[in-house]
């Protein structure tokens, strides 16, 4: 392999497998099967495995106390070289992987001792309980940012106090809702995503090591306690399963792709309002941008990058899901793909979270618009409907009054609630004298008065649930 591998030592310049082999491998292979670019990321969790491989190895005499310490002491040296090198992987060392990385320090540090460390171990569960314990810990942080964007929204939800708008089905004007309700609905789906992020954090949180290539080691490990040390939750049941199966991954991806689907509304939605036929919102100038050309635009950029993250998410998703069709049990180098998807698609949840609670925050409410917007467009008509119901009218009957109503407000070209009281009479003679409070907005809103409705108290005591939840997980911005 490379020469070009400094002070590495005579255990460089190989490959973990090269006896077997008596030419070097294509330059064009190795391109295709180095994975160190990739999977340097890795090199903490790789270390922190070995360390607890070694103390296993220890407990049951294949490592004496002092070649034990010896070699906890050399990883712990690397990692602390590791932090010189940052996220730049130490290419120009020649090694294959993390793992060939790892060892050929190791060695360099503490000569044939060293190579006593692969002892009973493969590359198979090496790689997994690494990717799983990567998993775990990034799984935390999208968690702690998801719970941000939340905080974000119950604070823009407060911002707008009592402030109406009007709610769409199929794009078109329906009810009034407060806008803290909108706030809400967002809060209430990036529940559900980070209850599926800290499900895909339980289903990673299981130790393949002891797993050896695919059949299980041959030395006597307590796996349960060598899982512990890791911090797992437990150890798989079988060898074959956990050398070579990427579900974890895949519910990660799922969890990331729906959230990644559920922001691309809430942007959606933020960008229609904040366009000038609506004109609800008004983003800030830190998450806007301008156009080189029209000199009046400004651009609600963030919320489109916002939106544009769920397609690269959902292919992460298809991608290691169909990586992993079909492939016989049990490893399989195919399986290397994960990661490169898996990374890419963890840091792009990460900007999406963190960029979410930016513009939030950076959202400010046209206060007067919306409630403008909410008394017309006949939002009220289901309101007059009900009205005549309480006088005993048959809904069906109300409904046909009413649409005759609304026909001829739209071509007298008023509101509802402006119509005349004797044209009201005319299209439904059971029209009472709280016809017009009824239809008042300040109405509409209190009807709602049910678990999950816009009744005003009902969100004050969502809202309040809500920020005494989010302040009982853990305060704080990123
Ligand atoms: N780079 C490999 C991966 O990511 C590590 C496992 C290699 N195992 C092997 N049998 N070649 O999957």
């Amino acid at each position: 392999m490379s020469a070009a591998h400094g002070d590495l030592g005579d255990a460089a310049d190989r490959a973990l497998w090269s006896g077997r082999f008596a030419e070097e491998p294509a330059e064009l292979f190795r391109a295709a099967n180095d994975s160190l670019p990739v999977d340097w990321r890795l090199v903490a969790q790789d270390i922190r495995g070995s360390r607890a491989w070694a103390a296993a190895l220890h407990s049951v005499g294949v490592l004496n106390a002092d070649e034990l310490n010896r070699i906890l002491d050399g990883l712990d040296e690397i990692l602390a070289v590791t932090r010189d090198h940052g996220v730049r992987p130490p290419i120009e060392s020649g090694a294959e992987d993390v793992h060939t990385w790892v060892e050929w320090e190791l060695t360099a540090r503490v000569g044939d001792l060293g190579k006593k460390l692969h002892t009973g171990r493969s590359r198979n569960d090496q790689v997994a309980t690494d990717l799983r314990l990567w998993t775990m810990e990034t799984l935390d942080d999208r968690v702690r940012e998801a719970r941000m964007a939340q905080r974000a929204l119950c604070e823009l939800a407060r911002r707008a106090g009592s402030t109406a708008v009007p709610s769409y089905t199929h794009l078109q004007r329906a009810q009034p809702v407060l806008f803290a309700h909108w706030c809400l609905a967002y809060v209430e789906m990036l529940d559900r995503d980070t209850a599926r992020l800290e499900h895909a954090r339980s289903a990673a949180a299981v130790c393949p090591l002891g797993s050896a290539a695919l059949a299980g080691t041959t030395y006597a490990i307590d796996r349960e306690r060598l899982a512990r040390e890791l911090g797992f939750d437990g150890v798989s049941g079988n060898s074959l399963d956990a050398v070579s199966d990427r579900d974890f991954v895949l519910d990660a991806l799922s969890a990331s792709a729906v959230c990644g689907v559920h922001l691309s509304r809430l942007a959606e939605d933020l960008i229609v309002y904040a366009s000038s036929e609506f004109g609800f919102v008004q983003l800030g100038d830190a998450v806007s941008s301008g156009s080189s050309l029209m000199p009046q635009k400004k651009n609600p950029d963030s919320l489109e990058l916002l939106r544009g993250k769920a397609g690269r998410l959902s292919g992460a998703f298809a991608n290691v899901l169909i990586t992993c069709k079909a492939l016989p049990l049990a490893y399989n180098k195919d399986l290397q793909e994960d990661k490169a998807a898996l990374f890419d698609a963890m840091d792009q949840l990460s900007l999406l979270l963190r960029l979410t609670a930016l513009t939030v925050r950076h959202t400010h409410l046209n206060e007067d618009r919306c409630n403008a917007a909410a008394r017309t467009g006949y939002l009220n008509a289901t309101e007059a409907a009900d009205h005549l119901v309480a006088a005993g009218v048959p809904f069906r009957t109300a409904h046909e009054q009413v649409g005759a109503m609304v026909r001829e407000a739209i071509g007298a070209g008023v509101e509802l609630h402006e119509l005349p009281m004797d044209r009201v009479r005319a299209h439904a003679p059971d029209a009472g004298p709280c016809w017009s409070d009824d239809l008042s907005l300040a109405a509409s809103l209190a009807r709602r008065d049910v678990v999950g409705g816009t009744a005003p108290k009902r969100v004050a005591a969502a809202l309040g649930d809500w920020e005494g939840r989010l302040v009982a997980d853990g305060g704080g911005g990123v």
